[in-house]
């Protein structure tokens, strides 16, 4: 089939590539000539693991394609995805103005039937304000528009998209859900068709009972640490669980990036506006934030004071295998040691890059260096903010050596109490402090 992808960012990218992949054709439009440059370059502006070569492969066999030209775009394709940004207003709400923009570029150059597809994450009723809108500029033509959610972990986009959990389809009309499970026969998936509405819901509802899982277990790890147990066993011990499940239980600093953050509060937002206040996830919102001030208070509990102390910082990503820096609460907690008079030198395999671009002020007020071992030099206290597999490859014994006291805050369970107990180190975790200690 042909199709379109309007936005070529983590998720137009990833999803156009995949379907080229797939052996779908496809044609992905950006609004950023540079972005487009680089695509037709060769190069991809993201890190995300196994893209690049698609992109590659695909580019070369011709079956994907790049431009600027929205029409050209709507030209091509027989579906067409809207995969723009849709940001956090400051109340919470979704800022839908590149959603609103691109449905009335749609609509200008439109000429005969059209599935138009919103992959964007919008709030419930977007999708019948995306067929106002084209309705109310191109009146003669036909086309559908469908709810089909991405359900993409950065850092796993890939392997998501080609071997989904499921697909979900939210169309009113026959037609286009006929398309869409043509677009999506090469995949070995369940497909659940509903409406529009509730397939802009199920995305809302999964990103927030996944953050509620999270700060479920954050909650728990200080009880843990309050009560004397290890919280991994507890979260071992639930998921087994099958109801439960043991995914998403890993107790950490919180979580971050650029969905859960505005996703739970974009929901919160909604929930209110349709009159049926959704009080559960404001809670699972304050956890969260009083996670990463418990951390930083057992830094200052330990330093006592944080003016002009030498820390190393492992982590600036908001999870490991991506370069995404967007609402890290890594960063977050590098922006407070900061603003505390710490002196930090952070290190990160992907995100130093997108550090510099995204928080050039952070940026210029920290110390940045390639290796692990070169951060820890002369520092009073490793502090771990992202799980990178690559930090759990150090060696701890010249870690202990380049630091002025063995001191590690370790905010996501990456090393393990007992061989930090063994090593001689003084090791603070999350929720197994008592493991540590013991
Ligand atoms: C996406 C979604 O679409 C968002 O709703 C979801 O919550 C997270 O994933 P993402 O792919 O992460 O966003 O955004 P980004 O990497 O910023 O890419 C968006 C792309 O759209 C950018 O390349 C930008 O240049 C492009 N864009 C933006 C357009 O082509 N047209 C516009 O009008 C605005
Ligand atoms: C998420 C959803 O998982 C995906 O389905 C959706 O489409 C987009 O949003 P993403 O934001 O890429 O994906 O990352 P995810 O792996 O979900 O992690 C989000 C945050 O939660 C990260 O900051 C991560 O560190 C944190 N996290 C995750 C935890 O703290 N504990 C966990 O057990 C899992």
């Amino acid at each position: 089939m042909k199709l379109t992808i309007i936005g070529s960012g983590y998720v137009g990218l990833t999803t156009g590539a995949c379907f080229a992949k797939v052996g779908h054709h496809v044609m992905c439009v950006d609004s950023n000539p540079k972005k487009i440059e680089t695509l037709l370059a060769g190069q991809i502006p993201i890190y995300e693991p196994g893209l690049e070569e698609i992109v590659k492969q695909n580019t070369a066999s011709g079956r994907l394609k790049f431009t600027t030209s929205t029409e050209e775009g709507v030209d091509f394709g027989e579906i067409v995805f809207i995969a723009v940004p849709t940001p956090p207003n400051p109340d919470g709400s979704v800022d839908l103005r590149y959603v609103e923009k691109v449905a009335r570029d749609i609509a200008a150059v439109i000429k005969g039937y059209k599935v138009i597809v919103d992959k964007s994450t919008v709030p419930v009723k977007t999708g019948e304000k995306v067929a106002d809108t084209i309705r109310r500029y191109a009146p003669s033509v036909e086309f559908d528009v469908v709810s089909n959610p991405e359900f993409l972990r950065e850092g796993s986009a890939v392997a998501d998209l080609l071997d989904p959990d499921r697909i979900v389809i939210g169309a009113n009309s026959p037609r286009a859900i006929a398309k869409m499970q043509e677009l999506y026969a090469p995949f070995v998936a369940p497909v659940l068709v509903t409406d529009i509405n509730s397939a802009e819901l199920i995305k809302h509802a999964a990103n927030s009972f996944l953050a509620l899982k999270i700060s479920y277990i954050n909650h728990l790890s200080a009880i843990c640490d309050a009560a004397g147990a290890d919280v991994e066993k507890v979260a071992e011990g639930m998921g087994m669980d099958k109801r439960i499940g043991r995914a998403f239980l890993n107790a950490g600093l919180g979580y971050g990036g650029s969905c859960f953050p505005k996703d739970l509060a974009a929901f919160t937002t909604i929930s209110n506006q349709l009159g049926v206040p959704f009080h559960l996830l404001s809670e699972v919102h304050n956890i969260n934030t009083v996670q990463l001030q418990r951390f930083i208070k057992a830094i200052r509990d330990t330093l006592w004071v944080l003016q002009d102390k030498k820390l190393a910082v492992w982590g600036l990503s908001f999870k490991p295998h991506t370069d995404d820096v967007r609402s890290s609460v890594a960063v977050e907690l590098v922006r407070q040691l900061v603003s505390e008079g710490a002196r930090v030198t952070a290190t990160d395999p992907k995100g130093m890059e997108s550090f510099r671009e995204f928080e050039p002020e952070l940026a210029g007020k920290i110390a940045l260096v390639d290796d692990p071992l070169a951060a820890v030099e002369g520092a009073e206290a490793l502090v771990i903010a992202t799980e990178w597999p690559d930090f759990a490859e150090v060696d701890l014994n010249e870690v202990k050596k380049r630091l002025i006291a063995p001191l590690v805050f370790d905010g996501r369970n990456l090393l393990d109490p007992w061989t930090m107990k063994e090593l001689g180190f003084q090791y603070h975790c999350i929720g197994r402090n008592s493991a540590a200690r013991s």
